[in-house]
This record gives structure tokens, sequence and C-alpha cells, in this order.
């Protein structure tokens, strides 16, 4: 089945709704969606120099995730002493040391349907879930999670209890994008189809949804989701976590009532000398 064939067979079990418990074709159908999902030749979403935002999200794949939710039962899974209860579609992925992927014990998954490129770095406790990708030299550092379609690029270190949202709850269109060489600090939040461009780094603690509107001081520019956009944070921007006053009603300085702020992420500056100094990856970890 080539991925067009792969696409529409998709498409056509996930049309059929309930009807496609227990077809033999639609299980058969999304195993091979699986099965390319982990091995990366299907992606959520894909770069693509033609497109608005320079990456395509390929919907169909999170239909196909779907697809894989209705079809799984509940099944047990053990592990010595352990158990666990999840959907037969979506048992925990298994590695081998030729996959060179660390997965260090204590806590950490990896579900079924994400790709894990060689010589990612897996610190527990973490989670990787179904059609995520994460590529060659990343870090996932402990408590960080990416969600479900996510797209984590090359050398990228998701820092500890970083959270990179999924897709599939709430629902989501979009997934997240964190491009190649991006710093997300510690404790940051990145959600809603937020992309993050190359070499950008966020400050630990750093929260960016689709309502967030950023705020560049180097060029004076207020950066907001758009219609058919989502955020964007630009190539080797530093964005830290500050705060505006409020301009409306009793949070208004002037009302002197309330005196509120609201959280704001600011970029401060773009990459620099003391930033790559700041940011340095470790080689010996990985
Ligand atoms: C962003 C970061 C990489 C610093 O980058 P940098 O290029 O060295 O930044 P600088 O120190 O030159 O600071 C630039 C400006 O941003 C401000 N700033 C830097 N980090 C900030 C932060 N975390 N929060 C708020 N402001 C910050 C500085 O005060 C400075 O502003 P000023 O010139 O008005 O004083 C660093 O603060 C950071 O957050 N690192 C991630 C740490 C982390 O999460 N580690 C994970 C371990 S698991």
């Amino acid at each position: 089945m080539n991925l067009s064939q792969l696409q529409t067979a998709i498409e056509r079990h996930f049309a059929e709704g309930p009807g496609a418990i227990g077809d033999d074709s639609a299980m058969a159908t999304f195993l091979v969606l699986r099965a390319a999902l982990e091995s990366g030749e299907v992606r959520a979403a894909s770069p693509d120099a033609g497109a608005p935002c320079g990456w395509r999200v390929n919907a169909w794949v999170k239909r196909g995730i779907l697809l894989g939710f209705r079809l799984g039962v509940l099944m047990e899974f053990s592990a010595a002493n352990l158990s666990f209860v999840d959907k037969s579609t979506f048992p925990v992925r298994h590695f081998v040391s030729g996959d060179g992927v660390r997965v260090v014990p204590g806590g950490s998954a990896v579900r079924s349907g994400a790709y894990v490129a060689r010589s990612v770095v897996c610190m527990p406790p973490m989670y990787i879930n179904a059609g995520a990708w994460v590529d060659e030299g990343t870090m996932v550092d402990s408590h960080a999670l990416v969600g479900s379609c996510a797209q984590i690029g090359k050398r990228v270190h998701l820092s500890a209890a970083a959270q990179i949202g999924g897709v599939l709850e709430p629902v989501n269109a979009n997934p997240v994008i964190i491009e190649d060489d991006v710093l997300v600090g510690g404790n940051c939040g990145v959600y809603e189809g937020t992309i993050v461009r190359k070499g950008a780094v966020l400050a630990a603690g750093t929260i960016l949804t689709r309502g967030t509107p950023v705020f560049d001081l180097v060029n004076g520019a207020i950066l907001r989701a758009e219609e058919e956009m989502p955020l964007i944070i630009p190539e080797n921007a530093v964005v830290v976590p500050g705060s505006r006053a409020v301009s409306k009603g009793k949070g208004h300085e002037s009302s002197q009532e309330w005196g509120l702020s609201l959280y704001a992420p600011v970029i401060v500056k773009y990459r620099d000398d003391k930033t790559d100094l700041s940011t340095a990856l470790e080689d010996l970890l990985r």
C-alpha cells in the first residue's frame, strides 16, 4: 500500500464511524499507519516551503490515530510487578539497543505510533504520545511531555517539565511544531499549534497558546495567531516570560481599583553569542 492508498483507506475507515469496529481491514489499515508513523515514513505535519507557515498539516494522520482509539479495546499490559490498562492499539513501544535511542529507566513511556530518531535521549519520567515525531539529537528531559502529533526537530532540548501540547484533547486541529536547535526551557508550555522556528529559545516558564500575544521588543511588533495561521515564534528569538498592564475595566491602573497585570511573553533579543553559551548542549550526554 503506498501513502496515497493508505490515506484514502484511513479516510474511508474513519468515515465509517462505529461501523469500522470489528472490521479487519480497518484494523490492518490502522496498523500500517502505526508502523509508518514509528518508522518516520508518515508525519502528522511535514515541512513544506510552499505553505504559508512553512509546514503542511496532514490532517488525515490525526484521523488515523483517532481511528486507532476507536478500534482498540482495553487490554491489560504488565512488566515485572507493574500492571497497566490501555487501548490494545496503542501499547508501549519496545526499544532495543540497535535502535540507538536511550530510554533511561524510571517511569518513562513512548506510545506506539510515535517516531523517535536514533540518538534521542529520554530522561525519566517523560512521555511521548502517539503521532509525535522526535528528531535526532534531541533530549526529552525529566517530566517533559511530547503531546500527540507534536513535531520536535533535531538537537532540541526539551527541559525538565516542558509541556508540548497534543492534538487529541481538547480537540485541536494543528500539531505544535518545534523546529531544529530550539531550547525549550524548564516548565515551559507550548500549545495549540504554535510553531517555534529554528534556533529560538524559550526561557524557563514561557507559556505560548493560540491566544497569547508575544511582544517583540527588537522589532517593535506584537505577534499573534491569525485566522489561518498559528502563533509563530521567529527564528532565533529569545522569549522570556514577562507581564503587561491590563488596559481595560477595573484592571486598568488609572481606575485605581485592581491594578492588574497579565502574563506576556516578550522577545528580549535574537540569539547572540551569550545565548549560545547559555544554551550549549552537552555532547557527552548524547
Ligand atoms: C533565556 C536564557 C537562555 C538566557 O539567554 P541569554 O541570551 O543568556 O539572556 P541574557 O542573560 O543576555 O538576557 C537578555 C535579557 O533577558 C532577560 N532575561 C533573561 N532570562 C530571563 C528569564 N528567564 N526571565 C525573565 N527575563 C530574562 C535579562 O534580564 C536580559 O534583560 P536586560 O538586558 O533588560 O537585563 C535563560 O534565562 C534561560 O531561561 N535558560 C533556560 C534554563 C532552563 O530552563 N534550563 C533547563 C534545565 S533542565
